[in-house]
């Protein structure tokens, strides 16, 4: 594992940005995987500006969104959908066929996981990830578990998860759905390169079983560890706990 640690999250930020940039202009139609929660929000908003004051074309981009909740149609404010379309999606050229999302509201959740694993494959695998962790450890909705799924999957988040996800349903914790779709850990090991960000103090733990620990499901993104290719950039608190 690569790691980095930066001054600030705003620095990581804009680093990461231009990293994507530099990305997507060494392959147009690159094969992009993008989280949501907090620790992203930044590197959208500078994505945006630098796509406006360079002219980033995104037009053969592919981008696929890690996880959604289970029963929250797309136009839901809360839906992972709709956080991309805010932060993202709307503000660059992204061509809409080229956007792949999992759907909560699908009638059947596992023929949709099926597709979701079918569409990425017909694309090769994602070329490129970005990765946040949960305090606890998950990669997408990857939890903690006795055992860790490779495919495409539905799953029930933790409390710990679902607290942590409050921001996007007005801080209400009965508005928080209680199951999701996430792509599973053979995608993300899969990827040709992997980025992952972790920022702030409450990530401190986890980053350090993630880098020091061993590789267990008990903390999902300790199988980074077998990535071939990741870099992982933090901020100092989330360095903390690191030897
Ligand atoms: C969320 C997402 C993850 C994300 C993580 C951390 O629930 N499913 O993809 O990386 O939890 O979120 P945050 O960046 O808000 O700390």
């Amino acid at each position: 594992m690569n790691i980095r640690v930066f001054d600030s999250e705003q620095q990581a930020a804009t680093a990461c940005a231009a990293r994507l940039a530099e990305a997507v202009r060494a392959r147009p139609s690159l094969a992009l995987g993008l989280p949501t929660g907090r620790t992203p929000l930044n590197v959208y908003r500078e994505l945006v500006a630098l796509s406006a004051r360079e002219g980033l074309d995104w037009s053969a981009v592919r981008t696929f969104n890690l996880d959604e909740f289970v029963g929250l149609p797309a136009t839901d404010g809360g839906s992972f959908r709709a956080y991309m379309e805010r932060h993202l999606f709307r503000h660059v050229n992204l061509t809409p066929g080229n956007i792949h999302f999992l759907d909560g509201v699908a009638e059947d959740l596992a023929a949709e996981c099926a597709r979701y694993d079918t569409a990425l494959a017909d694309v090769g695998g994602l070329g490129l990830v970005l990765l946040g962790i949960g305090a606890n450890g998950h990669l997408a909705f990857n939890e903690p578990a006795e055992g860790l799924v490779a495919a495409c999957h539905r799953t029930r988040l933790s409390r710990e998860t679902r607290l942590a996800n409050l921001m996007l349903f007005g801080d209400d914790p009965g508005r928080v759905p209680m199951e999701a779709l996430t792509l599973g850990m053979g995608a993300l090991l899969q990827s040709g390169r992997a980025v992952l960000l972790a920022f702030g103090e409450g990530k401190a733990e986890a980053v350090r079983a993630m880098v020091e620990g061993p590789v267990t499901p008990r903390c999902p993104a300790s199988f980074l560890q077998l990535h071939r290719d990741v870099e992982v950039w933090l901020d100092a608190a989330a360095a903390r706990a690191l030897q």
